[in-house]
């Protein structure tokens, strides 16, 4: 795999500053446990839908080029705090945080951050695959168009995409029919392609399976793990068996009810997932992993 795609990572939010692929090409051969520094930097998170606080207190760390596990019961703040990763709630009038996320050392919310980098940067699949009304080649084709890429190099940009996201000997002799005609599962891995060639180096999945069958389910997951050599993915499921088979850390979130009856989303245990799964230090985690509650 090229360093193109960690090359983007170094970059600053801020557009038109200045680029330092080389450092980030040096990091990406180093192994993972060495790489120092997390992804985000999440402190003390408070999340408001208006006066409604969502989430509180979420204090936790991403790490580079594994896959991060949200899980907990339906209601939790999962897809909320999802969303505030690449500022996907910013469009949610009356929305807003408190505390702090960084992103490689700069802060996410900061004043002179373009949110519009953000989400180039930080790419998101959701629940439903949602390709364009368009063809296969020209919904991968979309973001770098936007974005200004040289049109003699855009076929070349598909191409990769969808190898990478496991697609290309699929729709190869197929790249002009609409992208509705794929099935779901394929629908989902081009909204991938989709995500992928604006060259993000995170990707945020909101329960990227829960419409797809279990073989199709099985092939996102396979996808994942490959993609993880390359991109930060933090991904939200509901279900269980899917984070330990494919995560390296999982976070459990559950909703607290305050002694008014209002309902908060608290992060109660962060670990790596094997420990998580096995031996969770707090009451909650254990009763929810052995389905006991949720
Ligand atoms: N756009 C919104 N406006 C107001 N409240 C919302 C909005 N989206 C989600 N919520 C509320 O925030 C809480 C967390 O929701 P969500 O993040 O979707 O949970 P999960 O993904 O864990 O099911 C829920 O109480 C939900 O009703
Ligand atoms: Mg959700």
């Amino acid at each position: 795999m090229s360093n193109d795609t960690a090359a983007i990572d170094s970059s600053a939010l801020t557009t038109g500053l200045s680029r330092k692929p080389q450092v980030i090409a040096a990091e990406a051969e180093r192994p993972v446990e060495d790489r120092g520094e997390p992804v985000f930097s999440v402190k003390d998170l408070d999340f408001y839908y208006g006066s409604y606080r969502a989430i509180r207190d979420v204090t936790m760390d991403i790490w580079p080029r594994e896959i991060t596990a949200l899980i907990g019961p339906s209601g939790c703040g999962k897809s909320t705090l999802l969303r505030c990763f690449n500022r996907m709630n910013d469009l949610i009038p009356g929305a807003h945080i408190e505390g702090q996320i960084m992103f490689r050392g700069e802060d996410l919310y900061g004043s002179r951050v373009d949110p519009i980098e953000v989400r180039r940067r930080i790419g998101m699949v959701f629940q439903k695959p949602n390709p364009f009304p368009k063809t296969i080649y020209d919904n991968v084709a979309f973001g770098p168009r936007v974005n200004g890429f040289p049109r003699n190099e855009m076929a070349d940009l598909v191409e990769l995409s969808l190898r990478r996201a496991a697609l290309w000997d699929e729709v190869k002799d197929k790249l002009k029919q609409s992208a509705f005609s794929l099935s779901g599962g394929q629908q989902q891995r081009l909204c991938i392609a989709r995500a992928i060639a604006v060259k993000p180096s995170v990707i945020l999945m909101d329960e990227p399976c829960s419409a797809l069958d279990p073989i199709a389910t099985i092939r996102i997951e396979e996808l994942m793990t490959e993609l993880k050599d390359t991109y930060t993915i933090v991904i939200v499921t509901h279900n269980m068996q899917q984070a330990a088979r494919v995560s390296d850390r999982t976070a459990f979130l559950t909703a607290d009810v305050d002694d008014k009856g209002i309902r908060c989303g608290v992060l109660v245990e962060y670990d790596r997932t094997d420990k998580l799964f096995t031996t969770p230090k707090d009451k909650r985690t254990d009763d929810y992993i052995t389905g006991r509650f949720g």
